[in-house]
């Protein structure tokens, strides 16, 4: 079983934010705002997604994990929903009935997906999302950009990305348990990760045409890490579980674990 502890937190997103910064600057800042308006769409699928494969699922310690990684994911697309709020607030009212016009698209999506997909295309839709996603926050780890202070709502993205790094092998086992085929979590993982950046991409666009801006795309070191992280994911020895995790990402966990409600 892996060790997995559902935190129950609630943050707050005072913060102003600062859009008057560079183009190198506002393209870090919005991939980050544009994940953040895709988790309380693709979050939901996930658990849905969980919740008819752990009535497969043979074995009681990885079905204890996919119902810890579901309540996790349930605490994530929460607080996403509120930071949301304030992200479509800082445009005018045009601009965020468009994002709301890309949010009710991806909704869609997902709800057809679960309607009318496999649970064997669920499950890789769920690896590849996970699997890539686990790449950028193991990058960010070792790059240290939990502490951003421009980022909005840093401190909840720094409990987000750690937690994603604490639940990596769930979908990944999941899949292996019930479907387990390579070339399908290549083919279906690939096509879904296209298919979640494509949003991504729609999401920063609407919000730089707003700005008036052309952001540029970051080519940092965290960038490299990340990409060299996610080619990792396509070896056919991948498994979450061989990653060693980098330094801070346990001392992250157990400051969250004080501040969760009891
Ligand atoms: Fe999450
Ligand atoms: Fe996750």
């Amino acid at each position: 079983m892996a060790d997995i502890t559902v935190r129950k937190i609630r943050f707050s997103f005072e913060a102003p934010f600062d859009f008057d910064v560079s183009d190198g600057e506002l393209g870090e800042m919005l991939g980050p705002l544009a994940l953040s308006m895709t988790m309380p769409y693709l979050e939901p699928y996930l658990i849905r997604t969980m919740k008819v494969a752990i009535k497969r699922i043979s074995d009681p310690a990885l079905a204890e994990d996919a119902r810890r990684f579901s309540q996790q994911e349930g605490h994530h697309y929460r607080n996403h929903a509120v930071l949301n709020d304030r992200i479509r607030a800082q445009f005018d009212e045009s601009v965020a009935a468009a994002l709301r016009g890309i949010e009710a698209d991806l909704e869609a999506d997902y709800q057809r997906f679960t309607r009318t997909r496999s649970l064997r295309f669920n499950l890789a839709y769920a690896e590849g999302f996970e699997a890539m996603t686990c790449a950028a926050a193991l990058a960010a780890a070792e790059h240290g950009a939990f502490e951003s202070e421009t980022l909005p709502g840093a401190e909840m993205w720094a409990w987000h990305m750690a937690e994603e790094i604490e639940h990596r092998t769930v979908a990944f086992d999941v899949y292996a348990h019930l479907v387990g085929s390579y070339p399908y979590r290549i083919l279906a993982g690939t096509w879904s990760q296209w298919h979640y950046v494509s949003y991504i991409r729609r999401f920063a666009k609407c919000m730089a045409n707003a700005l008036g801006r052309t952001p540029k795309g970051p080519k940092t070191p965290l960038q490299r890490a990340a990409l060299r992280n996610y080619l990792r994911t396509w070896s056919p020895r991948y498994d979450p579980a061989k990653i060693e995790l980098p330094a801070g990402v346990e001392e992250l966990l157990a400051r969250y674990s004080a501040m969760a409600a009891p």
